[in-house]
């Protein structure tokens, strides 16, 4: 068993250290790691965020797992040399397409969520986010009219195969909850999701089971706060779905907590070849201070796990050992506690069983 190690920048290589400590303590027989730069680090020491070295790294594993990139030293670099491009490169040349992204409450965090806690208590929700089409990999540019006015854009498209094979994916995980999907889009105003809507309703003849309903974005931002409880697996595209997770996130308590799984179609010997990280980014704003939340890198190891490597008990020793520290009011500066990144590690360690 091949895991790649990819901390990256900022608070990335603070919560991959505590990941790993928990990898190590489960002693996993035959396993190997390798550690890569990406990034803002790999930039700085290979001249580009992702290193072909990087790249052959991952595609040689059964897993990755990822840190965070981003570094606000890098933001006025030509864009493909950004360090948010190892992220979008690896989905993209990995052909992940399936981003899973589980937000649900912890119990004893009720009171931590910025939702009342009789309504953040019901959070239990699976967004399927697609990750290697939307206005992130259309085509985009720069340019001055010719009277002189500077002009961005971004082309949003889906085409119908991109749309089903998530639709699929988010059908099937439904079939594995509760069976209800709500599919996220703007079909009200356009074209893209109108066809992502057509595809979803053809795709859901196939699955009987699964109750489908549709809800326009802005909507369901809305009711994420007003009543989340009502969501079981929402599937949207790549814009959409950023967005919404990082909402779902404070419903839960805090963007330290939540997970992600990045799927293709690739099987290992063990499960699927997929990628690993937390929802959040580099955290620039606390890196250094040890104060970062380490949960949702080391429950996106217990992802890993699961789906890559075919060991679901000991993503579920992880689970459980995560969610006991919370219970037990460890809790770091995110949720209101004073307990730092390492403090974390070892409640986390120490809960292993
Ligand atoms: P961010 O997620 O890095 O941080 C947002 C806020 O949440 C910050 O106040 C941060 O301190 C806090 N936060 C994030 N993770 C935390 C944790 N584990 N524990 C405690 N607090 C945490 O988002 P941002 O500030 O918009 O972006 C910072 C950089 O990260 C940017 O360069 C961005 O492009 C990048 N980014 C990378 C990824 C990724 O690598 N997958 C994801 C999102 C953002
Ligand atoms: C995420 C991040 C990335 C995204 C950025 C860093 C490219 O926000 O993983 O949620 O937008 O997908
Ligand atoms: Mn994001």
């Amino acid at each position: 068993m091949k895991i790649a190690l990819l901390a990256g920048d900022g608070i990335g290589p603070e919560i991959m250290a505590e990941a790993r400590r928990v990898l190590d303590a489960l002693s996993l027989p035959g396993l190997v790691l390798f550690e890569g730069d990406v990034g803002g680090a790999a930039y700085k020491r290979h001249g580009h965020p992702l290193p072909e070295e990087t790249l052959e790294m991952a595609r040689a594993s059964d897993a990755v797992l990822f840190g965070a990139v981003g570094d606000p030293a890098c933001d006025n670099l030509e864009r493909h040399l950004r360090p948010e491009q190892a992220v979008l490169g690896l989905r993209s040349a990995l052909g992940l397409f399936a981003n899973l992204r589980p937000a649900t409450m912890f119990a004893g965090l009720e009171d931590m969520s910025a939702l009342r806690p009789e309504i953040a208590r019901e959070i239990d929700v699976l967004i399927v986010r697609e990750l290697n089409g939307d206005v992130y990999f259309g085509e985009k540019g720069m340019r001055t009219t010719p009277d002189g006015v500077r002009e961005g854009y971004d082309i949003m498209s889906y085409n119908e195969d991109e749309v089903r094979r998530i639709a699929h994916v988010a059908f099937r995980a439904a079939q594995g909850r509760k069976k209800r999907l709500c599919s996220v889009d703007k079909a009200n105003v356009l074209e893209t999701s109108q066809l992502w809507r057509d595809v979803v309703v053809e795709t859901a003849a196939e699955y009987p089971d699964v109750t489908l309903s549709h809800m326009y974005v802005d909507n369901a931002a809305m009711q994420m706060v007003r009543n989340p409880g009502q969501f079981d697996v929402m599937v949207t595209g790549n814009l959409f779905g950023d967005i919404l997770s990082d909402q779902a996130s404070m419903c839960v308590g805090s963007i330290g907590l939540l997970a992600s799984a990045a799927l293709g179609e690739r099987q290992t010997e063990f499960g699927t070849f997929g990628m690993y990280e937390p929802i959040h980014g580099s955290a620039p704003d606390i890196a250094g201070q040890g104060t970062a939340n380490p949960s949702a890198m080391i429950l996106s190891l217990a992802m890993l796990l699961r789906h890559s490597l075919g060991r679901e008990d000991d993503a579920a020793v992880i689970e459980a050992a995560v969610a006991k520290t919370l219970d037990d009011g460890i809790l770091g500066a995110d949720l209101g506690g004073s307990a730092g990144t390492r403090a974390i590690g070892d409640a986390v360690l120490g809960r292993l069983k």
